[in-house]
């Protein structure tokens, strides 16, 4: 893994007393990344409808920079697409894990993403802007780093009064839901993030998303029954469909003109 130094190190003691959104909570759950049922099983979900966005590699060598890319959970979505798949995160519990699906793990910030202008052919930026405490320096870096012609896809929780209901107080009284791994104050209003993409030279358009209501509840029924879904037969997980509204949870799609 390269390191490029941010912040962010060791693994510590798990406490449920971190401040919203610290990316400590993310080494607290480093073992629930890869548990389809576990505290990251949406994000499983949102990585298969993130990838349906991805075309396939245009060129030999092409590369698809995964921006927060998390413990890789794209990459076997991704998979068969012909890319190099460069993942970059703050947290090295998750590059780790990321390594071995694949990924090529750089430790940094999007932020300040470690990598040369117009090394992408694709940029994912998926649930990590509303992580960054400055997302438009994210999407300045996601759209600098991709070549003109690339594609940019992301999807992320908009900054509504819907969506802080939704993915806050909705959301945290799941059981299993990571409490505070979201702090609503970062989260990215879906008109300016479409009006920033632009301005770095990537028009996106954008559309609401949500799980499929039917698989949900199946999924959630199955999982709160004793037990599990330890030994049960498998249930499929939920799709991502598009919804009409945006509010809260959306995904982008956009080409860097040029
Ligand atoms: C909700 S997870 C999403 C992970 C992955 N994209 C996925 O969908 O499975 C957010 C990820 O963003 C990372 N992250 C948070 N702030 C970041 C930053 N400023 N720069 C890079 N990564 C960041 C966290 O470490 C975490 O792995």
């Amino acid at each position: 893994m390269r390191d490029e130094g941010a912040g962010v190190t060791t693994r510590p003691a798990p406490t449920p007393h971190r401040p919203r959104n610290d990316p400590g909570q993310y080494d607290d759950l480093a073992d629930e990344w890869w548990r389809p049922d576990g505290a990251f099983a949406m994000l499983h979900w949102l990585a298969a409808a993130r990838a349906e966005l991805v075309p396939p590699a245009r060129r030999p060598g092409a590369v698809l920079v995964d921006l927060g890319c998390g413990a890789g959970l794209l990459a076997p979505h991704v998979a068969g697409k012909g890319y190099r798949h460069v993942g970059v995160d703050l947290t090295r519990s998750a590059l780790e894990q990321a390594a071995e699906h694949g990924v090529t793990a750089v430790r940094g910030d999007a932020a300040r993403v470690p990598l040369a202008d117009g090394c992408a052919d694709v940029v994912a930026a998926g649930e990590v802007l509303e992580h960054v405490p400055d997302w438009r320096r994210a999407v300045a870096e996601a759209c600098r780093v991709l070549r003109p012609g690339g594609t940019l896809v992301l999807d992320t929780l908009n900054d509504t009064a819907l969506g802080r209901l939704i993915s806050i107080r909705v959301a945290e009284l799941f059981p299993g839901v990571p409490r505070g791994i979201h702090d609503p104050r970062l989260f990215v209003n879906a008109r300016e993030l479409v009006s920033e993409c632009a301005r770095h030279g990537v028009p996106v358009r954008v559309r609401g998303v949500r799980p499929q209501a039917l698989g949900m509840l199946r999924w959630l029924v199955r999982r709160a029954l004793p037990g599990g879904m330890a030994g049960r037969s498998a249930v499929a997980p939920p799709r991502i469909v598009p919804t009409w509204s945006a509010a809260v949870l959306y995904q982008g799609r956009g080409v860097k003109g040029g």
